[in-house]
């Protein structure tokens, strides 16, 4: 979603700010702007469209400056228009804000500012924000901007410059990510660490309700009403190279295929072969504390919360643990029954999507114990938590996802052994777990070895307007999860469904044009699945299935199949969602379509 990125310091900030929004571009956005302070004036230049429109509209026209800031916006109130990019000004036209989040009670404040005179541009919250703090500016930004603040009802992250401090970036966050990044001698600020990491590592995470005021040479943390606050200064663990594409043609195929090493980081150091085992940590949780959870449950959306089904499997059959898995959306706003012996796990890549966020506080405001299994490290999900696990899959840039899909499943994996080990499962069960997780990375680079075979598939289905996806027991939500990966980077229609379901409506769809992609590996379910699969070959459906080797019964009846190793039953979809994974990926650019960054989606849902 939106980004913000600013700079104070000696060099030129429009390439840093250009290249900061490029960076974060992954995020999803549909108009782009950047001010400057050039020479005691605001330049501002914005633009409707990807980032490109507006770097072309800087060709030979760059506003000169060493303080700025840059936005990408993606439209939540108000059309994707250059009129409502950002930055927005205030009314003397020298203050310029940016701005990610909600002001829940814009419409309020732009009444009295109208009867006050002020006049907008834009349809955004965000230009009546900036008019607020030009409403309050007494000669001092840090306090205007405080004082706009405290009467600001909702989410935000903010930048914001003036003409008159020209060495000075104000930010401030409530709800929305906001992280410093300390140079030498120069100071930046962004709502994502991809835009920093170039220039620094050291960074600070501002917490809600907290401000910074940043120059070249230092920078301050305070809460609204003037307390300071002491920072720790985290490190960034990755480096540039980690958030390039690295000779693939895109970020997504680029993740898929690290799936074996960033499924190995996050398993790393937390098996225990001998003992069949895991130890993390993290969970915050000693065995006393474990077995006195009655009930899980567990909150996310998209795919995480495909992630999150698949936990249920695992938890339910080995750890025999009633789990529940609620979309984050749903959950925030019903009355969830949860007492203290309820765990809630929330699952989330970014750290970041409000929903899971809000659902999460819920849960934790009821008296729940909480978990997280995050990828973002020091992102709000993961400070919020309780206790939990980071996913350790490093930066995942395609919108789609698909390596943090594999480390959530590995991780729920281990979070089942934890309680498993504490009730009915034996030392020799656990062993062969633990065992076959080690497996998993090897079994994956196997199966990426032989991706030409699902880049030809792709070739004879590409032309498909509706594809169905079949799965039983752990596998169905790999086939909710292949489903989803296509629909989002190909627009081709797809729904994932248990197999057997599938007569009781969806078989009405089936006929010689209908790909049927089937998730059938030789498990406890297999001879139900080549039930189901016969019932769509008598409709004339396309079959393509997802099998171990010497399936000799799916291979006769389907027109395609793809083998994946075996493993234990529970960890199959670990291994059977990377073909599909290939497969939409392989459809998508067949198609022409924007892998990376697919149209109408943000990687990071901020807003509910
Ligand atoms: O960052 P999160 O894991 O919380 O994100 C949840 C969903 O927005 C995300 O998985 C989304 O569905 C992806 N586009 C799926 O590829």
């Amino acid at each position: 979603m939106c980004g913000i990125v600013g700079y104070v310091g000696p060099r030129q900030a429009a390439p840093i700010l250009m290249e900061g929004l490029r960076r974060m571009e992954y995020r999803g956005y549909d108009s782009a702007g950047i001010a400057i302070l050039d020479d005691g004036e605001l330049v501002i230049r914005k633009a409707a469209g990807k980032l490109g429109i507006l770097a072309q509209e800087l060709v030979g026209a760059e506003p000169q400056g060493t303080t700025g800031i840059g936005h990408t916006r993606w439209a939540t109130h108000g059309a994707p228009t250059t009129p409502n990019a950002h930055p927005h000004t205030d009314r003397s036209g020298r203050i310029a804000l940016i701005h990610n989040g909600i002001i829940e009670n814009a419409t309020a404040i732009r009444k009295t500012l109208l009867a006050r005179g002020h006049e907008f541009i834009s349809e955004t919250d965000t230009e009546v924000l900036a008019h607020l703090v030009g409403a309050f500016y007494e000669g001092n930004l840090e306090e205007a901007v405080a004082s706009a603040l405290r009467d600001v009802d909702g989410a935000y992250g903010i930048c914001v410059i003036s003409a008159d401090e020209p060495d000075v970036l104000v930010v401030a966050r409530n709800g929305s990510p906001i992280i410093l990044g300390i140079g030498d001698g120069e100071n930046l600020v962004a709502s994502d660490q991809s835009a920093l990491v170039e220039h620094t590592r050291s960074v600070v995470y501002l917490d809600n309700g907290e401000m910074a005021i940043l120059t070249p040479d230092g920078y301050r943390v305070r809460t609204l009403t003037s307390r300071h606050v002491d920072k720790p200064i985290n490190q960034i663990e990755w480096d540039l190279a980690t958030i390039e594409r690295g000779g693939f043609e895109h970020f997504m195929l680029k993740e898929i295929f690290e799936q074996p090493e960033s499924l190995e980081n996050t398993m790393r150091g937390h098996l225990l072969e001998e003992s069949g085992n895991v130890r993390v940590y993290g969970l915050k949780m000693d065995d006393e504390q474990a077995k006195a959870v009655k009930r899980i449950i567990i909150t996310a959306c998209g795919t995480s919360w495909h992630s999150a089904l698949i936990g249920k499997y695992m938890i339910e059959e080995l750890a025999r643990i009633p789990t529940e898995v609620e979309y984050a959306s749903e959950f925030r706003y019903r009355n969830p029954i949860v007492d203290k012996d309820t765990l809630v796990i929330a699952i989330s890549q970014s750290g970041e999507t409000a929903d899971t966020l809000a659902a999460l506080l819920e849960a934790k405001r009821r008296g729940a114990s909480t978990l997280g299994l995050v990828n973002v490290v020091g992102s709000t999900i993961a400070r919020e938590v309780d206790g939990g696990l980071y996913l350790r899959c490093g930066p995942e840039i395609g919108v789609a996802s698909t390596k943090a899909f594999t480390s959530q499943v590995a991780a729920l994996a281990m979070v089942t052994l934890r309680f498993a080990r504490l009730k009915d499962m034996s030392l020799l069960e656990g062993q062969e777990y633990v065992r076959a997780m080690m497996k998993l990375p090897s079994q994956i680079q196997e199966i990426l070895e032989r991706a030409d075979e699902l880049e030809s598939l792709a070739e004879s289905f590409k032309d498909s307007t509706n594809a169905l996806y079949l799965g039983r027991g752990v596998n169905f939500p790999a086939a909710l999860e292949g489903a989803l990966k296509l629909k989002e980077i190909s627009y081709i229609h797809a729904e994932g469904y248990p197999a057997a379901e599938m007569k009781h409506g969806p078989i009405a769809l089936i006929d010689e044009n209908m790909p049927v992609v089937v998730v059938a590996p030789r498990d406890a379910v297999h001879g139900k699945i080549v039930s189901n699969i016969q019932e769509v070959r008598a409709r004339g459906g396309r079959v393509i299935a997802i099998v171990n080797a010497g399936d000799e019964e799916i291979s006769q009846l389907a027109e395609a199949t793809f083998i994946v190793p075996e493993t234990l039953d529970l960890l199959t979809p670990i291994l059977t969602v990377i073909p599909l994974q290939l497969f939409s990926y392989y459809v998508a650019v067949a198609r022409g379509c924007n892998v990376d960054q697919p149209r109408n989606l943000a990687k990071s849902v901020t807003v509910e």
